[in-house]
């Protein structure tokens, strides 16, 4: 298959390009688009035909469920049986954004995209580019990030491209995801809401518009056969580049610094270092790939996966990486660095 590429103003895209995207959705294609979050690969998602291709085109496992997107909050009630007072709460706070909550669906849902679950979980997505292409379609667009099934989700149209060309219709080039993590999912169909992928949307802003919330404790701890997590897609622990990602954690940022240094000395491999603006200049190595500055974790968060990739294209083994504080997008950023490392981490005393 030949993948058209189309290349968008972000505020101001193209009304021809939106159109000729819109058509291929309408008539079953995939369209790789961007998000403030990350790169989405949509599909009609009434449609279990279409998005079968989305499984297959990502090498995705049929039982992780989809997310629906749309971009007016009155698209929410054709897809979803009841919306809570919370739920609600959540919407009026956070939509469009980088929110996403699980509700039950509607009949219309296909069962094929919510991998056999009566819920479904839905997004409103704040970038332009996004909400004009889900408007000319008219449809709520299942959207999964747009990355090989395992791989980093891609931030940029060259990841997609790197990982998709030739195996979906159309990918849609509108700049940078600015986010860079993908965004939070709140369930709030149990008594108390379970955070089940963070995000963005921090566990201290739900927190502050509906009250105590609680996280899935799949979120910092390995799943296993016993600890299962809510959403489905959290159970993959290969979501890294092929080099060995080991984390480095401890109070103490100097001692933090010496271990590295000391594990890349060590190695025998071709190692990199995933730092961060206050110690990058510190390290003797050959690659090292500095995150920001620790106290902007939205720019750390937005830099990640990127990075991540980044070591791939540079043929790096093994990266050592440092950690963040678990606060704010921090629970995010630690939550994407530990199943990029398969939960390997050094801690220091
Ligand atoms: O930021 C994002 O959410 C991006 C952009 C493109 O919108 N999309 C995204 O989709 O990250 P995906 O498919 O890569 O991740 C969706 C996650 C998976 O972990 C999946 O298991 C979970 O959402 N999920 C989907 N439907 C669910 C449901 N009904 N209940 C629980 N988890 C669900
Ligand atoms: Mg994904």
């Amino acid at each position: 298959m030949k993948t058209i590429l189309a290349t968008v103003e972000r505020q101001t895209p193209k009304k021809e390009i939106i159109q000729q995207a819109a058509e291929i959705l309408k008539q079953g294609g995939l369209v790789a688009f961007p998000t403030e979050t990350v790169y989405g690969l949509g599909a009609n998602g009434l449609d279990a035909v279409a998005c079968k291709k989305i499984y297959e085109a990502k090498g995705r496992p049929s039982d992780n469920p989809l997310i629906l997107h749309i971009a007016e909050k009155k698209a929410l009630y054709d897809i979803v049986k009841s919306v809570s007072k919370k739920a609600e709460k959540l919407i009026d706070a956070f939509w469009p954004g980088p929110l996403t909550i699980v509700f039950e669906k509607a009949d219309c849902v296909p069962l094929e995209i919510t991998g056999g679950f009566s819920t479904v979980a839905v997004r409103f997505p704040s970038h332009t580019v996004a909400q004009a292409l889900i408007q000319a379609a008219h449809l709520p667009i299942a959207a999964p990030s747009a990355n090989s099934s395992g791989k980093p989700s891609p931030t940029k149209a060259s990841h997609v491209i790197f990982d998709l060309d030739g195996k979906i219709d159309m990918i849609i080039d509108g700049g940078d995801a600015e986010v860079g993590l993908e965004s939070t999912i709140i369930d709030v169909s149990g008594e108390i809401p379970m955070l089940l992928r963070p995000g963005a949307v921090t566990k201290e802003m739900i927190e502050s518009v509906i009250g105590k919330i609680e996280i899935d404790p799949t979120v910092l701890t390995k799943p296993s056969q016993t600890l299962i997590p809510k959403a489905p897609g959290m159970k993959y622990t290969h979501y890294s580049p092929k080099a060995d990602v080991i984390l480095v954690q401890g109070n103490d940022l100097q001692k933090v610094q010496q271990k590295i240094q000391e594990l890349v000395n060590d190695s025998t491999q071709k190692v990199g270092i995933l730092a961060t603006d206050q110690t990058k200049d510190s390290y003797n190595c050959e690659i090292v790939l500095s995150l920001g500055d620790r106290q902007n974790l939205e720019q750390i968060g937005a830099n990640l996966f990127k990075h991540l990739r980044k070591f791939d294209f540079l043929g790096v083994e093994v990266v050592y990486a440092e950690t963040v504080p678990q606060k704010g997008e921090g629970l995010a950023i630690m939550n994407r660095l530990q199943k990029a490392a398969g939960y390997k981490m050094i801690t220091l005393s």
